[in-house]
């Protein structure tokens, strides 16, 4: 394995699912007017209409569902699953199996819904050597059922962009703060603060253009220094705690659903929901009723 992991290789999941459903689901609460798969193309097109765009992570079949409906234009399946769903403190163990096995359950709840799906790129997956890169984007399509990949890194990682572009799969940049760096950057700090800094990932993200990227992820960077990236480049920015004038915002699910364990709470996090709360509400009534002996009621009995 080019990762140094192990794994079968197997493809699973549902054939691939329709680019056009007929009829949007009934209980869709957003967006319901273009049922079209969303891609690449459908991005570039927004930015140039100065519409904003929602990339939300996933992990899950039952999350993907959910947050297709919902609206939201892009699914990451985020390395980030290392630390929300493995309880690992980075993202760096996540290995090519986890990431694959994560993106084909998204792959099947997201089904023939209208989401993007953006497999990220674990470390080592792709800093080796290019030809591993190419390999391991390939297993994402070919075996996560994503649509594109995203890896992290700015000029530096431009002739790997530009070889994975060339064998057909879309590529989202991701400059700032770039958690697979974070023993270099010394943290999980806010990026781009000096005027140096500021103009390199101006640079970057023209480098990941000109390589071919079809958008950029920039995490924790000033907010006037992401309205100058975005303004620089044709291609989307999607923003996490870069401000307002990015093309498009992405969050964590579980934070912005309320699910983490309220430790993790940086300033550009919105909660939306209290879901953790209810989640444990709904568990301790369940244990009263079960010790009390009010669950299962007759009802509930075959
Ligand atoms: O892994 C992830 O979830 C990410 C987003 C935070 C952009 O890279």
């Amino acid at each position: 394995m080019q990762d140094g992991t192990s794994g079968n290789g197997a493809l699973y999941g549902t054939p691939s699912a329709p680019a056009q459903r007929t009829a949007p689901c009934a209980s869709n609460t957003a967006n319901t007017a273009d049922t079209r798969r969303v891609t690449i193309h459908t991005l570039r097109a927004m930015k140039r209409r100065r519409e904003k765009m929602t990339m939300i992570t996933a992990y899950d079949a039952t999350f993907a569902r959910l947050l297709d409906r919902a609206g939201a234009e892009l699914l990451l399946v985020g390395d980030s699953l290392g630390m929300v769903v493995q309880g690992h403190d980075s993202t760096l163990p996540v290995t090519m199996d986890d990431m694959l096995y994560h993106c084909r359950a998204v792959a099947r709840g997201r089904g023939a819904g209208r989401a993007h799906i953006v497999g990220d790129m674990p470390f080592m997956s792709y800093q080796a050597s290019i030809d591993d890169a190419v390999r391991n984007a390939g297993r994402f399509l070919k075996e996560g059922m994503a649509e594109s990949v995203k890896l992290e890194g700015g000029a530096a990682m431009a002739d790997t962009v530009r070889r994975i572009v060339s064998a057909g799969i879309p590529v989202m940049g991701h400059i700032g703060l770039t958690p697979q760096s974070v023993h270099q950057l010394g943290g999980y700090k806010v990026q781009g603060k000096s005027e140096a800094e500021a103009d390199r990932l101006v640079h970057d993200a023209q480098a990941l253009e000109a390589a071919g990227a079809y958008a950029i992820v920039l995490e924790t960077v000033p907010a006037p220094l992401a309205a100058r990236i975005s303004e620089a480049v044709a291609i989307p920015t999607i923003g996490i705690g870069a401000g307002p004038d990015c093309d498009g915002q992405v969050l964590v699910c579980y934070d912005l659903l309320g699910l983490g364990t309220g430790e993790f709470r940086p300033k550009f996090l919105k909660q939306y929901s209290s879901l953790g709360t209810e989640a444990v509400d709904a568990a301790s009534r369940f244990r009263d009723e079960v010790r009390a002996g009010r669950f299962p009621a007759p009802e509930h009995c075959y």
